[in-house]
């Protein structure tokens, strides 16, 4: 489905006009299209319909509160990495019975905070973890829903930041360890085995190294559940890549024929937690030519959103495409898209053949997943503001911050 596409030379998201959005609310500005959003969690239900599932949206990659309310109502669980995602989550109305917990540092009030909501499972990264998991449902009188986040030790083909499978990177278990401590786990008294997962890294464009690690799971499972350890479930982590340029990810019918053989006769239930690709192109990000900067070498288009609103080509030197969002009919010129913030690292793209002149508006496209959630204060830069598109109508899901927001929890020292 096409959400996005132009009407007489105008881009529109759905049927908004997307100039329309940047006069009424400012820029820098995110849009999203629910259509393109909802489009997004069905492809997975279908393409994984086969399997007794449960898809656990991956929280960091947008949490605004729409969003998230939005894949509840589709029947969503939610992978969260912080107790500040789980309050999002239960501040948009997610059933905390659908909720798992990753990441490496856990602290005691997090657990607590998600024992206390009842979460589904905890992704457990670490002995350490694993004990201090046991002795805080323990001071609660309750018992911790665990699953062991393994490492595989697969090269997902991604970028290195974003690669988390490799028996270098900082995150789970080594999956050869595992069947000793899904045995600790067993014996201790405040814990309860339920699962097992694995995260091997993220915008993967291929589809044997999710094979590879999926095969590497289900021995493991296999194993434990000789010795007279069931799990319940078997989580695979995060979804697949998206096109940004030019790549071509998996597509999600072959990954879920491809897991669907492997479930077949199996009692255990799938858990992913897809982020980037719910959300990923459903969104993109308005901006505004403030100057046009000639130059001998290069020419500069410089905008109103930098580094800090969106951080991805900074940090991953990756790459949004950026279009004018009202066309107009000249030569194109070649420019570099940078932003106002005094780093050499603000730039949104380079060498790229636009037609615009000061006060255009530009959009930058697949902006929804990492945009926002990852955006700062960096040059004291109040964040964006983020607008909802359903069809026709129009909502402000997020009002700009404001400069007194920004400063409102700090104090002089006198
Ligand atoms: N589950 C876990 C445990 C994860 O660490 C991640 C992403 C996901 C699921 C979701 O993966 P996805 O479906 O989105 O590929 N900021 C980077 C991406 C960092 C991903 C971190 N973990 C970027 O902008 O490309």
């Amino acid at each position: 489905m096409n959400t996005l596409h132009r009407i007489d030379g105008r881009l529109h998201l759905e049927d908004v006009a997307l100039d329309t959005l940047a006069q009424r609310f400012g820029t820098p500005l995110y849009v999203y299209s629910r259509q393109a959003l909802e489009a997004a969690y069905e492809s997975y239900t279908e393409a994984f319909a086969a399997i007794p599932h449960l898809i656990c949206y991956a929280v960091k990659a947008n949490s605004s509160l729409a969003i998230l309310n939005l894949f509840a109502r589709l029947g969503a669980g939610f992978d969260i990495v912080s107790g500040g995602e789980l309050a999002r989550v239960l501040a948009a109305g997610g059933d905390p019975g659908k909720v798992v917990f990753s990441g490496v540092g856990k602290t005691a009030d997090e657990m607590r905070a998600a024992l206390q909501a009842g979460i589904l499972c905890f992704n457990v990264e670490s002995v350490s973890e694993l004990h201090r998991l046991d002795r805080v449902a323990g001071e609660l009188g309750t018992v911790a829903p665990v699953s062991f986040r393994v490492n595989p030790d697969v090269d997902p083909k991604t970028h290195p930041y974003i690669s988390t499978g490799l028996k270098e990177n900082k995150f789970g278990v080594p999956i050869a360890d595992a069947p000793a401590l899904y045995r600790l786990a067993a014996s201790l008294p405040n814990l309860k085995v339920t699962g097992v997962d694995c995260h091997i890294g993220s915008q993967l464009t291929d589809l044997s190294p999710l094979a590879d690690a999926a095969d590497r799971v289900f021995a493991l499972v296999d194993g434990l559940a000789a010795e007279g350890i069931a799990l319940h479930h078997i989580d695979l982590g995060g979804g697949v890549g998206i096109r940004y340029r030019d790549e071509t990810p998996p597509d999600l019918a072959a990954y879920g024929r491809m897991l669907a053989t492997r479930f077949a006769g199996r009692r255990e239930k799938l858990l992913l937690e897809p982020g980037r690709s719910l959300v990923g192109n459903a969104g993109l990000l308005l901006t505004r030519v403030e100057y046009l900067k000639p130059g001998e070498d290069r020419n500069f288009a410089i905008v109103d959103a930098a580094m800090n609103d969106l951080m991805r080509p900074a940090l991953y030197d990756a790459y949004h495409d950026i279009v004018a969002v009202v066309q107009r009919q000249a030569p194109a010129r070649r420019y570099d898209i940078v932003g106002p913030i005094c780093e050499t690292g603000d730039f949104l793209g380079f060498a790229r053949d636009l037609v615009v002149e000061e006060g255009d508006i530009l959009a930058l496209l697949s902006a929804g997943a990492y945009g926002m959630s990852m955006a700062s204060n960096y040059n004291s830069r109040p964040r964006a503001a983020e607008v909802l598109i359903d069809k026709n109508a129009i909502h402000l899901i997020r009002e700009r911050e404001t400069q007194q927001a920004m400063i409102a929890g700090e104090r002089l020292v006198y």
